[in-house]
């Protein structure tokens, strides 16, 4: 903050404090100290207010919200450029970052002194990581088939999915509308333990291209009604579409990604075209739109943000998902 402004903060919140001291004090002095059946002479829809002082608890409430405002702004930094009384960040500096605080960013300013919930947060995350770390490496040395056969670490990457994955595969992993199913053993990039984990750590981006300008309408029509067919579903009538002509559109075009039977390729992330599942809808008018305008899923990386052992761990979880253990 420049000074202009921190001065501006600074007087602003002072003097409205100030002022309000004033107010509260100024208008007790000439007040009397007894109650009284006399009124102040104001009438509103018939009622009508004694002349009587505040009331002494309310008076010393609004003397403590006073002296709280007062020391809450001394002690914690806000008002302007001041960065409290209570112990700084200094201390950080002295001590191995986790890799937690590696992530935040921070404001040279509030880094160099200063009370903040950032300092607090990574204080309890250097305090979680002191008790957990320890479990998580246990488990990243573990090969993942083995850690999905430990229930403890299915519990942990259980709640590591419930609170970094779900808002997008669903609580039950099951996934929506554009986030694919992981419970369903059909995958996009590859179900084998260590792919999984390359996807949650380096992340997917798929590239289905747009076909609007070199298919032309009929072009997506027809090739739309030969993917349906390749699981079983027929044109809706009305629609007049070329089957045998989307085949050929099919191989030139294609085949490339999802490969000549039209089972999907993980290198590219296609997907199986012949199977019942489907991403984006399998509806005529929800293929077509596929085929018009592409399609590009993102899974974001975790690499950075959860670090090599927590995705060890989702791994197993995910790989459990579809290979549940006999007993289960
Ligand atoms: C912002 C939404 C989002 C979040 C958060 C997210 N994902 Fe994904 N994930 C996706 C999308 C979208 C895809 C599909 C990418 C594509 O279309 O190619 C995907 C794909 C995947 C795949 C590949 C599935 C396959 O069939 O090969 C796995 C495994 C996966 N995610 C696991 C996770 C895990 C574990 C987490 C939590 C750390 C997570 N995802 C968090 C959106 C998300
Ligand atoms: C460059 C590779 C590539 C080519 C070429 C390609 N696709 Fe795709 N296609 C993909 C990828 C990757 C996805 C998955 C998109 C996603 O996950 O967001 C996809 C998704 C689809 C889907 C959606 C499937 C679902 O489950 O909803 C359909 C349908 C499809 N492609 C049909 C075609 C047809 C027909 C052609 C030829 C005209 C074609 N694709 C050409 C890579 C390709």
């Amino acid at each position: 903050m420049t000074t202009f402004w921190s001065w501006y903060v600074t007087i602003l919140s002072l003097g409205t404090i100030f002022a309000l001291t004033w107010l509260i004090f100024g208008t007790r002095k000439g007040q009397r100290q007894e109650t009284t059946d006399q009124t102040v002479g104001h009438e509103f829809d018939g009622i009508e207010e004694f002349d009587n002082p505040l009331p002494k608890w309310w008076f010393l409430l609004f003397v403590a919200t006073i002296v709280f405002a007062l020391g809450y702004l001394a002690l914690y930094p806000g008002l302007g450029n001041w960065k409290g009384l209570l112990p700084g960040y200094q201390y950080l500096d002295n001590e191995a970052k986790t890799p937690f605080a590696a992530n935040v960013q921070v404001a040279d300013g509030v880094r160099n002194g200063g009370w903040t919930g950032v300092h607090q947060w990574e204080k309890e995350m250097a305090r979680a990581e002191e008790q957990y770390g320890p479990i998580f490496a246990k488990y990243a040395a573990m090969p993942i088939e083995q850690v999905a056969q430990d229930e403890q670490a299915l519990k942990m990457g259980g709640r590591l999915f419930a609170s970094n994955c779900s808002v997008c595969h669903g609580s039950d992993a099951k996934g929506a509308y554009g986030f694919p199913n992981l419970t369903d053993n059909d995958w996009l990039y590859g179900g084998e333990p260590e792919t999984i984990k390359t996807t949650i750590m380096g992340g997917r981006q798929a590239a289905m291209p747009a076909w609007k300008d070199s298919l032309g309408e009929q072009g997506i029509k027809n090739v739309a009604a030969y993917v349906r067919s390749l699981s079983g579903l027929k044109t809706p009538e009305g629609i007049d579409a070329d089957i045998a002509a989307g085949q050929d559109i099919f191989k030139t075009n294609c085949a490339v990604c999802h490969g000549a039977d039209a089972q999907g390729q993980h290198s590219f992330g296609a997907p199986n075209l012949t199977d019942k599942t489907w991403l984006y809808g399998s509806s005529f008018a929800q293929v077509q739109q596929t085929l018009r305008y592409g399609r590009n899923g993102r899974m974001p990386a975790q690499q950075d943000f959860l670090g090599n052992d927590k995705v060890h761990l989702l791994a197993a979880y995910v790989y459990s998902l579809s290979h549940q253990t006999q007993e289960k």
